[in-house]
């Protein structure tokens, strides 16, 4: 339960590199069940989310072990289990991307319902639906699904909902297609880079799939996939993030080994909101030399703004010459921020799905807990621009989804620490590195 420590003002500059993505690396290490030969991942970035999938799979009998060079091994040495355990699957709700793997390779599965959520509500309806029309006998006992098909069937599949594709949803129903006999079509799929790059890996392994990339995903079914050795593309949220912390700080940095194409709605807005913006092949550089120009932002689907770049948004919003509306399509309830980014001297209301910013002159630090992964990564931006200290509590949250979030703004010249549970009531104390 440790905190980091802000001292806010510095402008940041300098390069820093992104990781490879979590929301990558998880559906593709969950879809590692399908392969019956080892696989080598590249790039996996070193959260606490990965730990946890690592753990969860351990127990499925995949062997999951990081390699000097810190690439991830990932090899089946038990193919029965078929339990995904409570204990260990609560922790991380992308636990339940092993349902497709297992149902497709193992023909049954037993995992956990994924639980509450700080972000709103979190259904997986449509995750059940498009295995159903595969075939699959599911029944929910006890908090958990309980799956089994002995032979999964290709079919046509809608698993577009009410508030657009659901991205695990397309990998849970992408990873057991793929073993699935004869056609499967997916409309209404899920379009996020992340999911390309899923459906990549699994081309990689011997997969027939086309599509990959629009709402239509084609995939023949064959009957077994081998190994391979395949890198993840690189985190756009976390990109997305440090370059946000540039502009709030109105400083000048370039986030390098990013695929700019993931980020063309994102730029788009930081140059509407007043920033400098200079794309190159593999790096992007935010320059900010003023508070943001107010900007209406909008989270929805892929390639819209992204719904986990909300609330960092929010908090550069937040010192806008005047007032914005920060709404989000996905997740309409995702505004646990709100209340401590006024905390910090924010002004911001909610309205439905939505929240008005009115943009002030200066934030001031102050103490602050962090509610989610997203969230939290906003109320270290908020910091990193407010006057004096602030100490972002609760940041296991935050080593859910960021690589040393605070080694890399460091980096880039901030002033923000590490501090363990005893000493983060803001008093001094020594640091734990
Ligand atoms: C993925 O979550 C991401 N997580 C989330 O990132 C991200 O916020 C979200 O996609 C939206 O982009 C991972 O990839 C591990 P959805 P997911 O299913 O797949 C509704 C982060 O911070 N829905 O695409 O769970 C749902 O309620 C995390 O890294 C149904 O109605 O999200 C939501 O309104 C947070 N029925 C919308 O679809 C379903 O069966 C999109 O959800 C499934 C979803």
């Amino acid at each position: 339960m440790g905190s980091f420590r802000i001292i806010g003002g510095m402008r940041l500059s300098g390069t820093v590199r992104a990781s490879g993505s979590k929301n990558a690396a998880l559906p593709i290490m969950a879809a590692s069940i399908l392969a019956s030969e080892p696989v080598r991942l590249e790039g996996v970035p070193r959260l606490a989310d990965v730990d946890t999938l690592a753990l969860v799979l351990q127990e499925l009998g995949v062997a999951a072990e990081r390699t000097p060079d810190g690439n991830l091994l990932m090899e089946t040495i038990d193919p029965t289990p078929v339990r995904a355990r409570y204990g260990l699957a609560r922790r991380m709700r992308a636990s339940f991307c092993v349902l497709g793997p297992l149902l497709a390779r193992r023909a049954r599965a037993i995992v956990p319902l994924p639980g509450g959520c700080n972000i709103g509500d979190r259904p997986v309806d449509l995750h059940l639906k498009g295995l159903a029309a595969l075939g699959a006998d599911l029944r929910i006992e006890h908090g958990y699904v309980v799956a089994k098909a002995d032979r999964l069937t290709g079919a046509t599949i809608h698993l577009g909902g009410r508030r657009g594709p659901t991205v695990t949803g397309t990998a849970n129903v992408l990873s057991a297609a793929v073993l699935a006999e004869g056609t499967t079509t997916i409309t209404g799929a899920a379009v996020e880079p992340e999911i390309v790059d899923l459906g990549n890996f699994l081309r990689a392994l011997g997969a027939r799939i086309d599509g990959l990339g629009t709402h239509t995903i084609r995939i023949h079914g064959v009957g077994e996939l081998g190994g391979t050795s395949y890198r993840v593309i690189p985190d756009r949220i976390e990109a997305a993030t440090l370059l946000l912390a540039a502009a709030i700080t109105r400083g000048s940095a370039t986030v390098a080994g990013l695929i700019p194409a993931h980020l063309t709605e994102v730029l788009a807005a930081l140059r509407a909101a007043g920033a400098e913006v200079e794309v190159q092949a593999e790096s992007v550089t935010v320059t900010a030399d003023g508070p943001p120009r107010p900007t209406d932002i909008t989270a929805a689907p892929y390639p819209g703004v992204p719904t986990d770049i909300q609330a960092q948004w929010m908090a550069l919003l937040s010192l806008a010459r005047g007032r914005s509306t920060v709404t989000d399509r996905v997740f309409p309830n995702r505004f646990m921020h709100v209340a401590e980014l006024n905390r910090l001297g924010a002004c911001i209301q909610r309205r439905g799905a939505s929240a008005v910013v009115s943009g002030v002159e200066r934030l001031s630090g102050g103490s602050v807990t962090a509610s989610d992964l997203r969230a939290s990564a906003a109320l270290v931006l908020a910091g990193l621009a407010a006057a004096g200290q602030t100490i972002v509590h609760r940041i296991h949250h935050l080593d859910r989804g960021y690589e040393r979030l605070d080694r890399k703004l460091g980096q880039l010249g901030a002033e923000i620490e590490r501090v363990s549970a005893k000493t983060s009531c803001g008093n001094t104390g020594s640091l734990v590195q």
